[in-house]
């Protein structure tokens, strides 16, 4: 333990990218870079990992060696919260001691952050608003599109509550129309076709999760935004289970908005988020929580601008060290890289299928294909109830997935991410088979 945290400690300084913490400010300066604190000499953290070499699961040792989590369980449940890696977690704790020491915001680190994120998800700084979860940029979507009663929105049956209920507000306070499609399907031109049924000339917003929460179904998103954009509607994406899962380009999928968690697959600390909004569709949603550092000017009684970037859905005190994680945890998933990433959550949830087919009564809801599939799979038993199955998996083989009573599945959901091993997977499926053998 001794020598893991040392590797800790001095992997922490070691990622690329990372701006330094520092010396006091007389005035807090909100532009980018405008933190005059001397810098930290790189190190080498993450160029010590060993080299990369496919089917060797040295180098993914390794990288478990990055977090804190405790070997007394088996943790796969991050498409509910993800662990933030020691370098983030590190970071974090240095630049809170630091902002505390001096009592400041030290708001221009959320300036310095909007950069490099922007440019994690192919998008531009002024396209990318801070928020503490996805459900808040699913709100501000929501309830920004000035939408009137009768108007149509389209989303998919299998929505998280953060995306389903604020619409389903929208719908109260408005009296807006939601169909839902049905996003389980055996390719994507039938997801399309479904959602291509639904359109009307009263359909104002075609809204999916980018991988649906109950059973990881991944989207043909880019094929939705030309779809939406062709019927002129707004196409907002749902990102909160795809940010740090896969490789990300908000420019080329096309979409208008876009909302994802930092706390799951990006692996920031816990209540951090963004928000995309296209640069050239701010204008078309409304505001509707601000207040100070949302303006560009104002003065009462009756002057008043919105700031001309999406940074007018934030508003007062932030905690900077929170989204200064989010910068970090980019950081650190690049230098894994996320082609790399999205191939290993492949290659697990691949072999955890293997698994599980080979035990009788299991049915799994995931779908098979790659390109319609992520880094989390949903199974069920007709042997067990998934309650059952769950409450024995966890309090005899110390697993920790997550129970998916949504749509009824009753089903049970694991979700597998660089942290997890080829021999947890094996574990889960031998636990699997051996809790149904008696059940
Ligand atoms: C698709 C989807 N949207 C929204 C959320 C809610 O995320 P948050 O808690 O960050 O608001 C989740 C959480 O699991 C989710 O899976």
């Amino acid at each position: 333990m001794a020598n893991r945290r040392t590797f800790l400690k001095q992997s922490a300084m070691a990622l690329p990218g990372l701006t330094a913490f520092g010396r006091t400010h007389s005035l807090e300066n909100i532009s980018p870079n405008s933190d005059n604190s001397s810098s930290v000499a790189p190190l080498s953290g993450l160029s010590r990992l060993p080299s990369f070499h496919l089917g060797d699961e040295t180098y993914w040792d390794a990288v478990r060696q990055l977090y804190a989590l405790s070997n007394s369980r088996i943790y796969m449940n991050t498409g509910g919260l993800g662990p933030v890696s020691f370098p983030v977690l590190e970071r974090f704790r240095e630049l809170t001691t630091d902002l505390q020491t001096r009592s400041e915001t030290g708001h221009q680190h959320i300036e310095n952050a909007r950069i490099p994120v922007s440019k994690f998800v192919g998008a531009k700084p002024e396209e990318i608003a801070f928020t503490r979860n996805a459900t808040e940029g699913n709100a501000t979507i929501a309830s920004g599109m000035r939408l009137k009663a009768g108007d149509e929105i389209i989303i998919d049956a299998s929505a998280h509550p953060g995306g389903a209920i604020p619409w389903l507000n929208q719908l109260k306070a408005r009296g807006i129309v939601i169909k839902t499609f049905e996003p389980n399907a055996e390719t994507s031109s039938e997801i399309l076709n479904r959602i291509s049924s639904l359109i009307s000339p009263r359909t104002r917003v075609i809204g999916v999760s980018h991988i649906t929460a109950p059973t990881g179904i991944l989207l043909p998103v880019k094929q939705i935004a030309e779809l939406a954009h062709s019927k002129d509607c707004w196409f907002h994406i749902d990102g909160a289970q795809s940010l740090g899962m896969l490789p990300i380009n908000l420019r080329e999928i096309g979409c208008d908005s876009f909302a994802s968690s930092g706390h799951k697959w990006l692996g920031a600390m816990h209540g951090t988020g963004i928000l995309f909004i296209r640069e050239d569709r701010l204008g078309d949603i409304l505001p509707t929580e601000i207040g100070a550092y949302s303006d560009a000017e104002y003065s009462l009684p009756s002057t008043f601008e919105y700031i001309p970037t999406a940074r007018r859905h934030e508003s007062g005190t932030r905690n900077a060290p929170l989204v200064n994680s989010v910068q970090n945890a980019c950081s650190f998933l690049e230098n894994i890289g996320l082609q790399r990433i999205r191939e290993r959550g492949l290659e697990l949830t691949g072999e955890l299928r293997k698994g599980l087919e080979r035990i009788s009564n299991i049915e799994i809801l995931t779908p098979k294909q790659n390109d319609i599939r992520a880094s989390m799979l949903t199974f069920r038993s007709s042997k067990m109830t998934f309650s059952d199955l769950n409450r024995r998996l966890t309090s005899e083989h110390q697993l920790r997935l997550r129970i998916v009573t949504e749509q009824d599945l009753n089903a049970i959901r694991v979700s597998l991410h660089i942290f997890n091993t080829m021999e947890q997977v094996e574990t889960v499926v031998n636990a699997v088979g051996e809790v149904l053998a008696n059940p």
